[in-house]
């Protein structure tokens, strides 16, 4: 069974790819800060299988705690870095923009994604050419919601 991690599954986007993951048969790792909403969604797909795993992608021990779920499984085959931030509305100027604000930001929306990456990218499933001086390289890379579509793509036509 393929298995996707997706991080903002509860609501919006996140939400409806994952259920129609499920509804194609892979398990969907869910997170999202709002457990009930995750626990609404976990109703709402019925017998699939769906791990939810409320928490703060910014904090670094609720990743490891998804990279825990991540090994449960087995391996990976689809990373979905959806959670994200939009930060003050309506968007201030830079010259009035709270710092803390836009470091919150920044976590949520660069720094978050790319610890996931690099935490669980060596639980890709496909086998990835490595040497003795080269740390292996996964065949997918990371990546923001929109370019799903083509790995989905991808997946279809090959
Ligand atoms: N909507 C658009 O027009 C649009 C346009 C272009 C790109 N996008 C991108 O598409 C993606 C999804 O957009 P959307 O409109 O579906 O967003 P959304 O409805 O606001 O959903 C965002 C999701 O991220 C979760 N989230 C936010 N911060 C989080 C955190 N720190 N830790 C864990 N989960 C967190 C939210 O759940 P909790 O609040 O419960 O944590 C929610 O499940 C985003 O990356 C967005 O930038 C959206």
């Amino acid at each position: 069974m393929p298995t996707a991690l997706i991080t903002g599954a509860s609501l919006g986007f996140g939400r409806a790819l994952a259920t129609e993951l499920i509804l194609e048969g892979w398990a969907v790792i869910a997170n999202g800060r709002r457990s009930g909403l995750l626990d609404e969604l976990s109703r709402d797909v019925g017998q699939g299988t769906l791990v939810p795993v409320p928490g703060d992608i910014t904090d670094p021990a609720h990743r490891q705690q998804i990279l825990e779920e991540v090994q449960r499984l087995g391996s990976l085959d689809l990373l979905v870095n959806n959670a994200s931030s939009l930060g003050p509305s309506p968007l201030p100027p830079l010259r009035h923009y709270p710092l803390k604000e836009l470091t919150d930001v920044y976590q949520t929306n660069v720094v978050a994604p790319l610890a996931m990456f690099q935490l669980v990218r060596r639980c890709s499933r496909t086998p990835a050419a490595s040497s003795s001086t080269s740390p292996p390289t996964p065949p997918w890379k990371p990546t923001k919601a929109g370019a799903v579509t083509d790995h989905r793509r991808q997946r279809w036509t090959s």
